[in-house]
């Protein structure tokens, strides 16, 4: 028996409307996963290259000839100043903008992250700055990490209020190319940086405390080390205070844990 062409027609507007649903759910799963992978491949992009050369900067706070790093978009600095009577240590600046106070920002050795040797610093939740050294040895969440190197502040050029930090520090013992430190014959090395507006998970006193992400922007950039032989080097690094102690959760750092590449390669974009 064959049904009638009520039924018939019943059937056949249901099977339509079942498959307009079932191409709705597939567009819009589509677009979803275009979604995430848009917003995957954004997260993993560089937002600066090796083509950027740090120039020549005086900090206001010490006087200090420097070299800088700055990035035009996220504000975020990093100046340095070397010495011709010490080969191991540099005096280093971070300076970038906080969001009500929070934030942190990070240099490192290298200009990406695998293995990189991180100096990360936040406001302390107490009117001062924390600083941290970390090793992307996972790059999930980069451990603590203890050696031979110290973070000893400097206060004439560490100031930190609610929209900004800016935090000067001598760091004993970090120009060291078995942290990954690759200075070229002539003088330049290829290192990174990295920035977030969100404060550290947990305690923001304790050095140990977790960094996430760095959303607000990341990247390499080229470091003039040799042309940043400072004259006042030894004047400033001799008002740097005691070092910063580090947790009792950090680990020691690994010697050449530093990957191979430097992080220029994949990089097109100047948008730092
Ligand atoms: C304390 C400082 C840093 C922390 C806490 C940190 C944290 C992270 C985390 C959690 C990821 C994984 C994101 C994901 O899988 O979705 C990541 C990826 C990445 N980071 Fe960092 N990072 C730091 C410093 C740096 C620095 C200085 C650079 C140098 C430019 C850098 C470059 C990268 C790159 C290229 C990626 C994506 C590719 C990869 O996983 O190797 N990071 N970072």
């Amino acid at each position: 028996m064959s049904p009638t062409p009520c039924i018939t027609k019943a059937a056949s507007s249901s099977m339509r409307i079942q498959a307009v649903r079932i191409y709705d759910i597939l567009l819009v799963t589509m677009l979803a996963c275009l979604l995430i992978t848009a917003t995957y491949a954004e997260d993993d992009e560089p937002t600066s290259s090796a083509s950027t050369f740090s120039t020549p900067f005086v900090d206001q706070g010490t006087g200090l000839a420097m070299e800088r790093f700055f990035g035009a978009r996220t504000s975020f600095g990093f100046a340095f100043a070397t010495s011709s009577s010490n080969a191991s240590s540099f005096i280093g600046q971070l300076s970038f903008p906080l969001v009500n106070g929070q934030g942190w920002g990070a240099m490192g050795l290298t200009g990406d992250m695998e293995g990189n040797f991180i100096l990360a610093a936040w406001p302390d939740g107490k009117g001062g700055v924390m600083a941290s050294f970390r090793q992307a040895t996972d790059e999930d969440n980069p451990p603590e990490v203890t050696g031979a190197f110290s973070v000893r502040p400097i206060p004439g050029g560490t100031v930190v209020n609610a929209t900004a930090l800016s935090y000067t520090f001598l760091c004993e013992n970090c120009i060291d190319s078995t942290l990954g430190l690759n200075v070229d014959a002539t003088g330049n090395a290829v290192m990174g940086w990295a920035l977030s507006e969100k404060a550290p998970l947990g305690n923001s006193a304790d050095p140990g405390a977790r960094l996430d992400f760095h959303e607000r922007g990341f990247g390499p950039f080229t470091a003039r080390l040799g042309a940043a032989a400072s004259a006042q080097f030894d004047a400033v690094a001799a008002t740097a205070l005691q070092p910063v102690a580090a947790s009792s959760n950090a680990v020691p750092a690994v010697a050449g844990a530093a990957g191979i590449g430097s992080g220029g390669e994949d990089s097109d974009s100047e948008d730092d």
